[in-house]
């Protein structure tokens, strides 16, 4: 039988429903759109952590029943009150966000790829990858007109997740350890047993290109790039590092730099191609890989663009000792990122924290770095942006965390492109930096 219409569902509810009839009369309906059945569904699912999340949900798997087995689930549902805000830039709704997070990170729910908020007046679609969790959609306002076709649009979401993660390392700041960062994850996530692809998208300095031994493309990428009916797959090119003791080797690809599109002028670009070309061109790298790493220029122009529009999150290197590189940080995220996020419309890209790459940190230099980072966050509550949690993503007021990762400088991590190695293959203090960086911001 088909699913019945949400529209009576919503507009049976009164306007000031709390959770228990929210609960009641909306949530099985949705899960039901969304594809589950009654035995797929746990109410009150505990997380692992002394908590319970409202609905978890997993499709029956030959006789693997999720009701049964009460564990692995695939998707999270936390419910709210009609009378709970969850219009984006409501308190309500932040605190609503990050217990769902909260709820995704937790021990029973690690399986977990999916979160949905919603009060059944608005409703939020969150992906998890790894550690990472960012939105799949807006939060987007439900009413009887549109709910079924919001509802079926989640459903295609969740029934075709894709493999990768994509993420764009990015600075505006030159030197900051943007191409030497994707280069080491590429590598290091690797060697962790991912399949790993690095997009070499500065083309005027082709730096990752170059530090790992790689032929530049003679216009093949750029030809990809234009032409509907050519792969940016097959611009490919391995890199292989081998084991020699264990006859193995370990590989990642790579799609190098193009020397057609050095000196090409953004106008010219632009009449040839949309900002949303790279993110296009990847759908089939979405699903054959676990991580595409994207390495762009520092700059905010048009390879940087179409790399942060490609990219479900943004890892920012920053200089704990160049101030520029830190207001930098804050200017992509009050500026250029919501500027990409509005035109893309589902939500992403979203920067993750910022961490500290190079030049050792005393006591001293750390507290000048703080006070430095104290005067951008308080400059852009002024103009209405919240970046604590993009600088110090621990710091609760119960406990006043400032952590920031760090990749130490180290001469094994600057030597290693004369090598046409990935440091992380060549030492070991370097491996244990990036594995670090890795499983901080990444691996669960
Ligand atoms: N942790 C580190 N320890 C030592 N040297 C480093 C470290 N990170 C980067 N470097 C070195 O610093 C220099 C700049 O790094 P990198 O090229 O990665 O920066 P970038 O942000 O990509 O630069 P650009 O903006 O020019 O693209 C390189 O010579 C690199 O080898
Ligand atoms: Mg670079």
């Amino acid at each position: 039988m088909a699913p019945t219409s949400l529209r009576s569902t919503l507009s049976s509810l009164p306007d000031n429903a709390p959770e228990a009839v929210v609960d009641q009369h909306f949530s099985s309906h949705l899960l039901e759109l969304l594809g589950f059945q009654s035995q797929e569904i746990h109410p009150q699912y505990p997380t692992g952590d002394g908590k319970a999340v409202d609905k978890a949900a997993r499709k029956t798997v030959g006789d693997d029943v999720f009701l049964y087995t009460k564990s692995n689930p695939y998707l999270l549902l936390e419910l709210k009150g009609r009378d709970c805000n969850l219009s984006s830039d409501a308190a309500q709704y932040q605190k609503a966000v990050k217990q769902l997070k909260r709820y995704l990170l937790a021990p029973n729910c690690k399986t977990a790829q999916w979160g949905i908020i919603t009060n059944s007046c608005h409703i939020q679609l969150f992906r998890k990858h790894g550690r990472v969790i960012y939105p799949a959609t807006h939060c987007l306002a439900l009413d009887n007109e549109n709910a079924d076709k919001v509802v079926a649009s989640i459903r295609k979401k969740i029934e075709s997740p894709s493999r990768a993660l994509t993420v764009a390392v990015y600075n505006n700041k030159g030197g900051v350890g943007k191409t030497t960062t994707a280069v080491n994850l590429a590598a290091i996530l690797t060697f962790l047993g991912k399949r790993v692809l690095a997009v070499d998208f500065d083309p005027n300095q082709q730096d990752l290109t170059s530090s790992l031994g790689i032929p530049l493309s003679e216009g093949g990428v750029l030809e990809a790039l234009t032409q509907r009916d050519i792969e940016l797959l097959s611009t490919l090119h391995p890199y292989k590092f081998p084991l020699k003791r264990i006859n193995s080797e370990l590989r990642f690809d790579v799609i190098p730099a193009d020397k057609q599109l050095v000196d090409a002028s953004d106008d010219a670009l632009r009449k040839l191609l949309k900002r949303n070309m790279l993110h296009k061109k990847l759908a089939s790298a979405r699903q054959e890989y676990d991580y595409i790493l994207i390495d762009s220029p520092p700059n905010w122009r048009f390879f940087s663009q179409l790399a942060v529009y490609a990219a479900d999150v943004i890892l920012i290197p920053t200089k704990h000792n160049n101030l520029f590189s830190l207001e930098n940080a804050a200017i992509a995220i009050k500026k250029f990122f919501p500027e990409v996020q509005a035109e893309k419309g589902d939500g992403s890209p979203i920067p993750l924290p910022i961490f500290f790459n190079g030049e050792k940190i005393t006591p001293a230099q750390l507290a000048i770095a703080q006070q430095e980072i104290s005067n951008i966050i308080k400059t852009a509550k002024k103009e209405g942006f919240d970046l604590l949690s993009y600088f110090y993503p621990r710091y609760t007021a119960a406990k006043k965390d400032l952590h920031i990762p760090q990749i130490p400088s180290y001469a094994n991590i600057a030597g290693a492109a004369f090598s046409r190695t990935p440091s992380v293959y060549r030492d070991r203090s370097a491996h244990e930096y990036y594995k670090n960086l890795a499983k901080e911001y990444f691996l669960q």
